[in-house]
């Protein structure tokens, strides 16, 4: 199949924008930016079209999608039984890097939610996903549009690199301006779980849900069989080629270490790189956590190019926006962390 290019960065944007959705009004599958990473859309109410993003990244069949929207009304047409807390929840963070699973409405095929009786939604703050879902006249369903396992695309470069020749079209933007993924929260239990750490984090969300608790799975690995609150938590993502080690440590004790490794490269700071003698690239400076999300997956694709034995990840904090980051190595990682 051929993947047509709309770019709406050289002009047209409208022209460009009704294609897109005319196409995902006729059953096609569009990759479209959004702030967080570019999205794999769907009409989320044509079966044959969700299937076909199934089949297009090569996702598991129990991994379920989220539903974008562009207005809050809409949350009714996918949701049902919304308790107030979602109310407040979107009116803090929508639109905008969010993402929340509530009791999915028979609106919503099942086959949307990998057969789940809940459904993720998200309206993106991006002005072309937006204009897109709206144009569409139907929410989108919208994994990230990167092939299963590998980072997420935050350029259309990327999308296109994964998913040309396999999708209908792709809407070629302005690099994503997070980097990670959305923050994903679900209000069906109590109390309300943290299942993904994103842009909106944990600190803020406390303002609106104090008793909200972290998924074990957002920092620990999940054993085979055991029951995980969010399908995508249990496989290996994000993964580079090159074999992923995550380290934690100040700088003089990561150079130490990663000096003795002949034939590796490293994934580090700003701060670090004066320090270090194999080859490296820096994803920014270990003060910006901000900065650190927005480059971490381009980075993560970019590490193959060394053609290195071993990768070793100068871990972030915890705290703020580097919980996401921390999140996304730890599994480029597959948990396989060393602690100096
Ligand atoms: O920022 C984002 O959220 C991007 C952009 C495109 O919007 N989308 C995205 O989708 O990251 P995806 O499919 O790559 O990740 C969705 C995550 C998966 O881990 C999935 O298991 C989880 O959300 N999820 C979706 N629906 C769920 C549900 N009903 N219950 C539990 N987890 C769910
Ligand atoms: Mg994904």
């Amino acid at each position: 199949m051929e993947t047509l290019k709309l770019d709406i960065l050289s002009g047209d944007y409208e022209n460009k924008i009704s294609k897109a959705a005319e196409i995902l009004k006729n059953g096609g599958i569009v990759a479209i930016p959004t702030e967080t990473v570019y999205g794999l859309a769907a009409d989320c109410t044509n079966e044959e079209a969700v299937k076909n993003i199934f089949k297009a990244k090569g996702r598991p069949q129990d991994n379920p999608l989220i539903v974008h929207i562009s207005d809050v009304k809409t949350l009714e047409f996918a949701a049902k039984d919304i308790p107030k807390s979602a109310y407040l929840c979107a009116e803090a963070f929508w639109p905008g890097p969010f993402t929340m699973i509530l009791k999915r409405s028979d609106n919503i095929p099942k086959s949307v939610s990998a057969g789940l009786d809940t459904v993720a939604i998200r309206m993106p703050s991006d002005k072309t996903a937006r204009d897109i879902i709206r144009e569409s006249k139907t929410p989108l369903a919208a994994p990230s549009a990167n092939l299963s396992g590998a980072p997420s695309p935050t350029s259309a470069q990327y999308v296109i690199s994964d998913l040309g020749g396999k999708i209908d079209a792709v809407v070629c933007g302005k690099d994503c301006s997070v980097g990670v993924e959305s923050t994903v929260i679900t209000l069906v239990t109590d109390p309300p779980k943290l299942l993904r750490p994103g842009a909106v984090t944990l600190e803020q969300l406390k303002t609106v849900l104090p008793d909200i608790e972290v998924d074990k799975a957002v920092l620990n690995m999940i054993k085979s069989g055991e029951k995980v609150s969010s399908p995508g938590m249990k496989y290996k993502h994000y993964a580079p080629k090159t074999c992923t080690y995550l380290v934690e440590g100040d700088c003089d004790k990561f150079a130490q270490f990663v000096n003795k490794k002949p034939n590796c490269a490293a994934l580090c700071f700003e701060e670090d790189k004066d320090l270090l003698k194999i080859p490296y690239l820096v994803y920014g400076t270990k003060k910006e956590e901000k900065t650190l999300a927005k480059n971490v997956f381009t980075a993560l694709r970019k590490a193959d190019d060394f053609k290195a034995m071993e990768l070793y990840v100068h871990a972030p904090s915890k705290s703020g926006v580097g919980l996401a980051v921390y999140n996304r190595l730890i599994r480029a990682a597959a948990f396989k962390t060393v602690t100096l």
